[in-house]
This record gives C-alpha cells, structure tokens and sequence, in this order.
C-alpha cells in the first residue's frame, strides 16, 4: 500500500483499489448460528457460505479478482492441446521466476502429488523441511517417506520479535545431510509457513538452503503457495532487499531453487497451480505424470479462463500495492487484539491473523480440541468462519493416539483484496467479547472421525452444554442485536 502519513490520528492501512462488484451478506442471528454450526457438526469446514457472514476459512480461490483478470478471462484461447493461452502463461513464470519449463496442475496438493511420486524413489526416504502443511505430508508419507520439520526454534514461538520466523533451521539441515544424506528425496522451503501462522522466509535463509543443497548435490523445493505475502515481508522486513523491486526478488527466488510450486488458489489471485522447473531431466520426470493425473500439458487441469486471469494475477503479484493489502489489514488485526492483550500469534504474518487458542482457551485440554473448539465459538458469537489450525488438523498416529500439534490456533484467513477495515473492525469486536467470555466455551470431541485429513469433513460434538450458555450470555449482552 502506499505510504500515507496521517494527521490527528494513528496509522491504519488505505485500500489501494476501489470496490466495482459486490456480493452480499448474510449475518443470521445467534440462535440460527448455533443451529447451523450444530448441524456442521460443529467443523467449520461444513458450514454452509449462506450461513457464513465473514468467510475467513481460507484465502485458497477466495481473493479478488481484478477488472483486469476479468477482462483478459474473455481472451482465453479455448482448445485442449496448444492454446494460446498457456503460451501466455507459460511466458509470464518464465519472465517472473527465470524458470525453463512449467507443468501446470490443477491445484497445490497436485503438484505435491506429482512430486512426491517422481522424488520419493523408495519408503524410509525423508523430506527435510522448515515445516509441513497438510497436504504436503499426506503426499510425502502416502510414498513410504517421512517428513522432518526442521524450522528454526522461533518459529514455534507464539509470541516473537523474529521477524522470519519460518526459516528453515541450517545447522538441523547440515546435520541431517551428514547422518542420512542418501535418504533425502529433497528439501522443501515453504514461503509464508502456513501452519505456524503464515510466517515468512527470509532470502537470506533462501540463499544458504541454497547453498547448501547445491554443494551436497540434493534438489531444493520452494512452495511458492503464499510467496506474495513473503515477498511483502522480505521488502519490507529485510535491509538488504528495500531497494529492490518485487520482480527482481522474485526471480532472484527463481534462480536459488531447483524447483517451484504453488498453489494458484492463493498465488496468483486465481485458481489452479503448477510447477516451475529450471532442469530438463528433472522436468521429463514430472511431465510424464501430468497427462495421467491433471490433463494435457497445455492446460493440466485448469480451465483457460483460469490460467487468463493467472497470468495477469502473477503481474499483479509484482505491485506492492496489491500485495500488501492482506498483510497490512492482518498486522492492524494484530495490533488491535495484543493491545487488548488478546493471545495472538506475532509478529503478525501473511495469510490471516492466528488467535492462540492454547492460551486463551488454556482450561481445555489438547484432546479435546480447543482451537476446533474456539472456532465453533467464534462462529456462534459472530457469523465469522475461521479455521481449526491445532491437533484436529494432524493425523492420527497408526497405533490410535493423537499426536498433540505444536500450537493450538484459529487462522482467520484475510484473502486479498476481499474485506474492508471496517469488517476487520466487526470481526476484532466480536473477538474481544468471546475472548472476555472465554470461561464459557469448553471442549470438542468426535463423533466421526475420517482416517485421512480428517478435519476437512470430521465431525464433533460439545463435550456439555457450553454452547447453549455461550449463546445465552450473548443475547444478555447484545439483546436482539445479530
Ligand atoms: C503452503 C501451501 N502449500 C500447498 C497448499 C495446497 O494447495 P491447494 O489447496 O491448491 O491444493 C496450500 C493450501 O492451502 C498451502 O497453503
């Protein structure tokens, strides 16, 4: 965004776009929501979006597109092998990554698919990493290999000053390489660590991954998926990097790695996804696979219109003006809530803002879900949709316990160029009055339970009637107001 000094007041971040299309609403009132959550088997995932006023679920296909993306939609060259359109897409990752080829999927965890089946060559292989997302770690392990998270301590600290916390831990790396070298099937730097609350990478951790994997000989993977708001970070938090355009850290990013893939639900302003490969021979590996799984290698999934606006999507990717909308409207949500003293994650990420539901919700124990628990809270206390991000989100060890996660948090995901401050506004409210009223919310425990990713449609239950009290303490509080 741009620079904007105020007078008589504090900061606060200024839209550098204005509104042409809008989308209304739906805030039902609280007894509806708690019906509606009851029936989602209280897994934000099965909400139903009319029943949802603020989706902060996810920024994944969610962020806005531009009229510009829309307008290149009508140029979409429609055909199944050749389009014209790929030409155009496949030239814009080769001017803003500086990679030779692009294999386009049709979303991240296909890409991650595609790679783990050609790089993990036998089971009790390993994939070194800062730190794993779901789908990543389903894919790795469905081949036999076994992720190690090896991000820096800070990264799974709440509460920090580290501006990277997502950096990959090089000491940890150069020790694994010296113990199990040969069972590497590759590194993975993901930008914009998800799980530990859409913390950044630096480049100059960037660079010594790079480094290091390229004097051993081992193919270092980026996950691009939430590179925009990294590339935000990096301009903004690193010194060596304030002078430097966003296309010249991009494809600087582009020439350190082996090895691209994103998500273009979250890259791009657009949906699909793809990967970017500098190596031929490592590229006929991936190509064999695409046909097979994602369609022809013009299109791999993804309709024409989509790979149109992705195209002017990775353009816009380079304007700090759109690139640091969410992670501005995510560092004032943060701002807010501390001074409140409300637990957040800090410094504030990309992605969305993390409430820390181990700490607020401390009376509840791991097993008994309390992130799940505050974002079935938070729904019925104000109609936003967050999501689970804590020990509802791993999988089961195979002999039945839980591994407890690292961190307990609700992401309110901010997709960029969607909501405006004064949703921002609405939404800090409504946490400040469940944070108040936390003695109220307890426990989650399954009533269903998928054995794969078993938080995208798992259901549960209140472990006793918190729900009803909760609902009961809102209407004393805010009479028949939604
Ligand atoms: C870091 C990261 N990698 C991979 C993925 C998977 O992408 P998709 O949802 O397009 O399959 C996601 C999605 O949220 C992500 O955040």
């Amino acid at each position: 965004m741009a620079d904007i000094k105020f007078f008589g007041s504090s900061d606060f971040p200024v839209e550098m776009h204005k509104v042409r299309i809008i989308q209304k609403l739906n805030l039902l009132p609280v007894d509806e929501r708690l019906d509606s959550i009851t029936d989602a088997g209280n897994n934000t995932f099965l909400l139903k979006n009319r029943n949802v006023f603020l989706d902060m679920l996810t920024d994944s296909g969610t962020n806005a597109m531009s009229d510009k993306q829309l307008a290149a939609m009508m140029t979409a060259d429609d055909s199944y092998a050749g389009s014209e359109t790929f030409y155009r897409l496949e030239a814009k990752i080769q001017e803003v990554f500086g990679t030779k080829y692009f294999l386009p999927a049709h979303q991240g965890r296909a890409c991650e698919n595609l790679l783990s089946q050609v790089l993990v060559t036998r089971p009790g292989m390993i994939v070194p990493m800062n730190y794993h997302f779901t789908t990543t770690k389903a894919h790795i392990s469905r081949f036999g290999a076994e992720v190690e998270e090896i991000v820096v301590d800070e990264g799974l600290v709440v509460k920090s000053k580290n501006p990277f916390k997502g950096n990959l831990n090089v000491d940890k790396l150069r020790e694994l390489i010296k113990t199990r070298k040969d069972d590497i099937a590759f590194v993975r730097l993901e930008a914009g660590t998800n799980l530990i609350g859409g913390q950044p990478v630096s480049m100059a951790n960037v660079k010594e991954v790079s480094e290091l994997c390229r004097k051993e000989g081992i193919i270092f993977v980026l996950d691009a998926s939430l590179l925009a708001d990294n590339l935000y970070f990096i301009k903004t938090r690193e010194d060596a990097y304030k002078n430097k355009t966003i296309a010249q850290i991009m494809l600087e990013i582009g020439e350190l790695t082996d090895i691209i893939y994103f998500s273009a639900r979250k890259l791009g302003f657009a949906r699909g996804g793809g990967i970017c490969v500098h190596r031929q021979d490592l590229m006929e590996r991936i190509r064999e696979l695409v046909p097979l799984f994602e369609g022809f290698l013009t299109y791999g999934g993804m309709s024409v219109r989509e790979m149109e606006a992705l195209t002017v999507g990775l353009d816009e990717t380079l304007d700090m003006d759109m690139i640091s909308q969410a992670p501005q409207f995510i560092s004032h949500m943060v701002d807010e809530l501390s001074a409140m003293n409300i637990p957040v994650v800090t410094p504030a990420g990309g992605l969305g803002c993390h409430l820390n539901a181990k700490e607020i919700l401390s009376h509840i124990p791991q097993e008994r879900y309390p992130a799940g628990a505050l974002a079935a809270a938070l729904y019925i206390v104000s109609g936003i949709r967050g999501m689970e991000r804590g020990t509802l989100s791993e999988q089961r060890n195979p002999d039945g316990t839980e591994p407890l996660a690292n961190m307990e948090l609700v992401r309110l995901a901010v997709p960029r160029r969607v909501f405006t401050l004064s949703q921002i506004k609405y939404a800090i409210d409504r946490i400040n009055w469940l944070y108040q009223n936390r003695g109220l919310v307890g426990g989650l425990k399954f009533t269903e339970e998928p054995k794969i990713l078993r938080f995208f449609y798992g259901r549960l239950a209140p472990d006793s009637d918190w729900q009803e009290r909760l609902v009961k303490k809102f209407k004393e509080d805010f009479g028949e107001s939604l």
